[in-house]
């Protein structure tokens, strides 16, 4: 079997529907959908006696999830969601009056508004710098905008609604002297292109499960450098911030050293495992495999929309850097309102996005190259 043939194996999803919308919800795969049936036998059948299992399980998952990421397992803390881990870092950094967070104009609810929210506690100005046209995120644009008074930069490493990517090299090389914090929305890209937190140099990381990764929702994630990791309060505190919960209570524990000190108590064990299942999946698969898969679909896509007189916000240029591709209709497309496009792949049962200037479409390397000419079928309007 082929490569890609070998990571599509792991795919069972019903027949008739088109999955298109990757960058919002990826049908899991059967790994991962595996290891929670068997978690959740193992609760039912042995309850207590399944504890330091389940644990060691845990323990497990981060492991996986750090070797994907090329980071060290004490790096990484899950929490429920991208918005809790973003929430420890701008929450708790100290952010003073008149420091500055620097982001893009056109970043995630879930990454914007703790920022925006520990800004307005703080007394700190967050400034939004306006992406170039096509929803472009050209890094030297915002780093020309820091100045003396930016403690913060916040950026996805790409876009949801564009697709549009931040060199995020370029990004830490400029950071990392002058000691500005770089945290980074990396949830639209962990996954599909290949990433190394080691390899960046930036000081933390936060994504989640259920998109590219082909997890189940319920997990996001803070890989942070241990360094930048102590100089933050814990957000949530109990337990497991100081130990296990086998340690006698005592008013004088100190935290954790390292990421798990955000961890306060009791995890979501199924999700989690299943993300350590589904990082080791997409590891023994090959992420460059993957990327190089998901990109030319999403170049078809695009070149074939553009053939149909589409318009493509083409962020990086026409050449798919990412698989996310957001189009509008033209005076002559087929079809002609973004409301007639959508009826049309609600009727045909093809997943996507109503986003930004039109429909987010973002094929996975699950897909295939039927998936996107069924689509482009329904775009030729008959
Ligand atoms: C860039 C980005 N960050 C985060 C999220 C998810 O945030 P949360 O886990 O808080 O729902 C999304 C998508 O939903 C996203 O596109």
């Amino acid at each position: 079997m082929s490569p890609i043939g070998e990571f599509r194996s792991f795919f069972k999803t019903d027949p008739g529907l088109t999955h298109l919308n990757n960058a919002g919800l990826s049908p899991i795969n059967i790994e991962a959908e595996a290891v929670v049936h068997y978690w959740v036998e193992r609760y039912r059948r042995e309850g207590m006696f399944c504890d330091a299992a389940y644990l060691e399980a845990v323990d497990n998952a981060r492991k996986q999830l750090a070797r994907f990421l090329d980071a060290e397992p004490g790096s990484i803390a899950f929490f429920q969601s991208t918005a809790n881990a973003v929430s420890q870092i701008a929450f708790h950094l100290n952010l003073k009056p008149r420091q500055e967070v620097i982001m893009w104009d056109q970043e995630y609810g879930s990454h914007l508004y703790p920022w925006q929210e520990a800004c307005k506690r703080a007394g700190a100005d967050l400034t939004l710098v306006e992406s170039d046209p096509m929803m472009a995120t050209p890094i030297e644009k915002l780093l020309a905008k820091v100045s003396d008074r930016t403690r913060v930069i916040a950026i996805s490493w790409i876009q949801f609604q564009s697709g549009a990517i931040s060199d995020l090299k370029a990004l830490a090389a400029f950071a990392e002297s002058r000691g500005i914090w770089t945290v980074v929305d990396a949830f639209q890209g962990i996954g599909v292109l290949p990433f190394s937190f080691r390899g960046l140099g930036i000081d933390a990381v936060v994504g989640g499960s259920h998109k590219w990764m082909t997890s189940p929702v319920g997990v996001g994630y803070l890989c942070i450098k241990q360094e930048r990791a102590r100089q933050l309060i814990p957000h949530n505190v109990g337990a497991y911030t100081f130990g296990t919960c086998e340690d006698p209570t005592d008013l004088s524990c100190t935290p954790k050293q390292d990421a798990l000190r955000f961890e306060a108590g009791s995890k979501q064990v199924l999700e989690i495992i299943a993300l350590g299942a589904s990082a080791d999946l997409i590891q023994r698969c090959k992420v460059e495999t993957i990327q190089k898969t998901a990109l030319d679909l999403a170049q078809k896509l695009s070149d074939g929309l553009r053939a149909l007189d589409y318009q493509i916000t083409a962020s990086n240029g026409e050449r798919q850097m990412t698989p996310i591709v957001n189009f509008s209709p033209s005076e002559k497309s087929p079809l002609k309102t973004v409301d007639a496009i959508i009826e049309s792949l609600v009727k045909n049962k093809t997943s996507y996005a109503r986003r930004g200037p039109g429909v987010r479409v973002a094929p996975h390397a699950h897909n295939d190259i039927k998936d996107v000419e069924n689509f482009l079928s329904l775009l030729k309007g008959r």
